[in-house]
């Protein structure tokens, strides 16, 4: 594999805007708009890609819909994290041959970190063959210019190329709301963490100029954007690539913050063995900076740990968490868990719940491991049962659940500066807000509020939300 980061140049992407030029002109002479459908699955990295997708249709000529057959062209950008989130899309892919028997013209695609796996797309050529465009996050760039051979050849494309990764600037991005905007600022990750797939599909740790990011960030804030985050699977790594002296995560938190504008700024995902007192002290003295933290510990034991290839061990992952509560009392904590990794036994899983009881986390998100093809972890032994790790995987749950209603509960009484950020899909609340640090909280009110700060008193809550009213 080719180990550099390559820069796309800006000809380079004003090639691909005229393939857009193309496509638009064609569009222009049909009857009727037509319109594009982009189903997004795993994380935030995934939804800042699809944003760029749909800049680039946009500027094709396409409409947009939710709707598979009322679609012309179907991308379906995809996660490969656990084989749960891939059998989703094997399923919805599978479907999907009744939308185009019923529109034939239709174009389906597949991209994203499951395009890039090469046994996922070896099994789309053989058994899906209704599936005309397979790309993964490395060819995003060039999306204008496969669309443009599919409308134009005949045959199907798999642009799938085992590469480090390259940086494109320029790609136009439609954001989905005027409320809240994803920035990356680096891609790929270098850590290679036992169980992960992300190295093999995202390819090496690259960052984006720090010129680049800013330029983004202060266009965001002039439109009025509220809530920014920066992204990146190991942001704290940030610049580490890019030997400019000076220039690291927590400078760019600093130089971020101090954009003219009312918003405030999230970050992730932040791994623990690179995250420093340093970062915390940007944290704590910059006003913009959201009081909320993202750091996952995976594990509570050390061999499971080590074996993890995590490079921290429990004792300095709490002692993080202590230096940062020293300098941000009410900092919100959550973080990601993994039961089940091969051969951690129950009584290395009790230590999890230990860390769970000495940092209170506000929330977590908690996942049963799954194996992924290709990975050191998936040749491991793995001789615990289904049911064994089921059952941690409750006890878990079940920790979790009441140290986050105690914490929530905390909140009642309290009034807070809120950010109203979508509609409500609580049945006796029309809005969604969420607090500086992060949590949820449904109220009732107009909704011209959306987008606007308000002062909410909490007089509710429940493990997942908070409810309030308008103070
Ligand atoms: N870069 C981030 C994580 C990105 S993936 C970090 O290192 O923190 C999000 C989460 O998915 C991980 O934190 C991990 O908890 C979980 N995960 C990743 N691979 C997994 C696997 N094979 N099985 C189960 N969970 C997994
Ligand atoms: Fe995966 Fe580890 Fe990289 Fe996170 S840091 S993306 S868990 S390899
Ligand atoms: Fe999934 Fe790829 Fe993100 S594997 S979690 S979409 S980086």
């Amino acid at each position: 594999m080719n180990q550099k980061t390559t820069r796309i140049s800006p000809e380079e992407i004003a090639r691909q805007k005229d393939f857009c030029a193309q496509i638009h002109a064609m569009n222009a002479a049909l009857p009727a708009q037509p319109l594009a459908y982009v189903d997004t699955y795993g994380c935030q990295q995934n939804e800042a890609d699809s944003e760029r997708l749909r800049g680039y249709l946009s500027e094709m000529g396409y409409g947009f819909t939710g709707d598979e057959n009322a679609a012309d062209v179907i991308i379906l950008n995809t996660c490969a994290i656990r084989e749960h989130a891939e059998q989703r899309v094997f399923g919805n892919l599978g479907a999907l041959v009744h939308a185009k028997r019923n529109h034939p013209g239709q174009i389906i695609c597949v991209c994203g970190c499951m395009a890039q796996e090469k046994h996922v797309s070896e099994r789309i050529k053989q058994s899906f063959r209704h599936v005309d465009l397979v790309f993964g996050p490395h060819a995003l760039w060039r999306f204008p210019e496969l669309l443009w051979r599919i409308h134009t050849r005949r045959g199907r494309i798999f642009d799938t190329p085992d590469e480090a990764g390259s940086i494109a600037e320029g790609i136009p991005v439609r954001r989905e709301g005027k409320v809240k905007a994803w920035v990356s600022i680096m891609y790929g990750c270098n850590n290679f963490c036992s169980y992960c797939i992300v190295p093999y599909v995202r390819g090496r740790e690259r960052s984006r100029q720090p010129e680049d990011i800013l330029s983004e960030v202060r266009a965001l804030a002039a439109e009025g954007y509220k809530d920014i985050t920066l992204l990146g699977q190991n942001v704290n790594s940030y610049g580490k690539d890019l030997g400019r002296e000076g220039v690291d995560f927590a400078w760019l938190l600093e130089q971020v913050n101090a954009v003219p504008g009312d918003f405030l700024i999230r970050f992730m995902t932040s791994h623990p063995k690179d995250a420093s007192e340093r970062l915390f002290d940007v944290m704590a003295k910059c006003e913009k900076v959201a009081p909320h933290l993202h750091l996952p510990f995976q594990a509570g034991n050390d061999r499971v740990l080590k074996a993890m290839n995590r490079g921290y061990t429990r004792e300095h992952y709490l002692g993080l968490i202590a230096a940062l509560r020293q300098r941000i009392p009410d900092i919100v904590l959550t973080s990601d868990i993994i039961v089940g990794f091969p051969g951690e036994t129950t009584e290395e899983f009790e230590d999890t719940l230990k860390v769970l009881e000495a940092v209170r986390f506000d929330a977590l998100f908690t996942f049963i491991y799954s194996p992924r093809e290709g990975t050191p972890a998936a040749k491991m032994p793995d001789p615990m049962s289904k049911e064994e790790k089921a059952a941690n995987f409750q006890r878990l749950v079940d920790l979790q659940n009441a140290i986050s209603a105690e914490k929530q509960a905390a909140y009642v009484g309290k009034t807070m500066r809120c950010l109203v950020d979508v509609l409500s899909d609580d049945p006796r609340h029309n809005l969604n807000a969420r607090t500086a640090g992060g949590r949820l909280v449904h109220f009732s009110g107009d909704e011209s509020l959306l987008g606007q700060y308000v002062d909410l008193k909490i007089t509710d809550s429940s493990t997942w939300a908070l409810f309030g009213e308008l103070a």
